[in-house]
């Protein structure tokens, strides 16, 4: 199973964003945090099912609750984030945001959880997908709109559609990083050289910020001998982009959207939970 592998951006070291700011006013001088936005990151991988939405929701439970404030932002017609957290679907969500239908007050809405609100989608933003084809700027759509309230987050977390259409290539555009989960099987890779291939071209063009903020493994299966070689493939190749923990199978973690709530509020002590808790503490510390 080959790869067609190139350099690649990844992500920087954490501290470059800690550089502080000196102010001098009235002969005293003080040090403060320079205005720190967001970190704004997208779940990408065209591939189907491989866990974008219940990485973006549960890695997000966890950031809030370890004291970050995280808006979830839904960017896939299927609205699947929206209702894994018990979103009103039936309200204005990220088509009208980006249309300029409705503005940030009126699309954000409360989670079950503390510190953590979302943005949601529905079936409405299949029209996005057509109408940005013939729109200027077709591609900053969603970069404009999380603009204007990026300084109120620690997090924002997009979750994009299986594909790498118009609304992935928006959410790639308005990110810091992007994470990709990984199913540990073969038709997993094979998207990769693809996605890597966007990637590159959007950093050339279109966001030149862009770093692979992390690669990570999901539905796992320690008993498969392919679960344990795509590990060791993508881990040799990438090395330190990859995440250390390791998402297992774990029926809980396909139960809770049912309950409309995280797996933190569903079974906080199933082994998808601390793999989830473990993960986001990993995203704390790099990005
Ligand atoms: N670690 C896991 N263990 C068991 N089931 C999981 C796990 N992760 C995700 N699932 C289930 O697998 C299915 C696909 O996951 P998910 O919806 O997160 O993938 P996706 O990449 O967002 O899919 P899509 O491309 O359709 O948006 C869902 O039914 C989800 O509940
Ligand atoms: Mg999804």
């Amino acid at each position: 199973m080959q790869i067609n592998y190139q350099p690649i951006r990844t992500y920087e070291a954490k501290n470059t964003n800690l550089r502080r700011t000196r102010l001098t006013g009235r002969g005293n001088s003080c040090i403060i945090p320079p205005y720190m936005a967001a970190q704004t990151i997208v779940f990408a991988n065209q591939k189907g099912g491989v866990g974008k939405t219940t990485s973006a929701v549960n890695i997000g439970a966890f950031l809030a609750e370890a004291g970050k404030k995280v808006l979830l932002l839904d960017f896939d017609p299927q609205g699947n984030l929206s209702s894994s957290v018990g979103a009103e679907r039936e309200q204005p969500g990220s088509y009208e945001l980006i249309t300029e239908q409705s503005n940030y007050q009126q699309v954000v809405q409360e989670t079950t959880v503390d510190n953590m609100m979302v943005i949601p989608a529905d079936i409405n933003l299949t029209g996005a997908n057509i109408e940005l084809i013939e729109a200027e700027e077709r591609e900053h759509y969603l970069k404009k709109a999380i603009a204007k309230f990026k300084g109120d987050w620690d997090y924002i977390l997009i979750d994009s559609p299986p594909s790498l259409g118009m609304l992935t290539l928006n959410g790639l555009v308005a990110a810091d990083h992007i994470f990709i989960p990984l199913q540990c099987e073969y038709f997993a890779m094979e998207g990769l050289s693809q996605l890597l291939k966007t990637i590159r071209m959007v950093q050339r063009s279109l966001n030149p910020d862009l770093k692979i903020g992390g690669i990570f493994f999901t539905m796992y299966d320690s008993r498969t001998n392919l679960a344990n070689e795509v590990v060791q493939e993508v881990t040799a190749y990438f090395k330190e982009v990859v995440f250390k923990t390791i998402i297992p199978r774990n029926v809980r973690l396909s139960e809770a959207p049912s309950h409309r709530v995280p797996i933190n509020q569903y079974n906080a002590t199933c082994i998808g939970a601390k793999s989830y808790q473990k993960l986001a503490q990993e995203v704390i510390n790099r990005v």
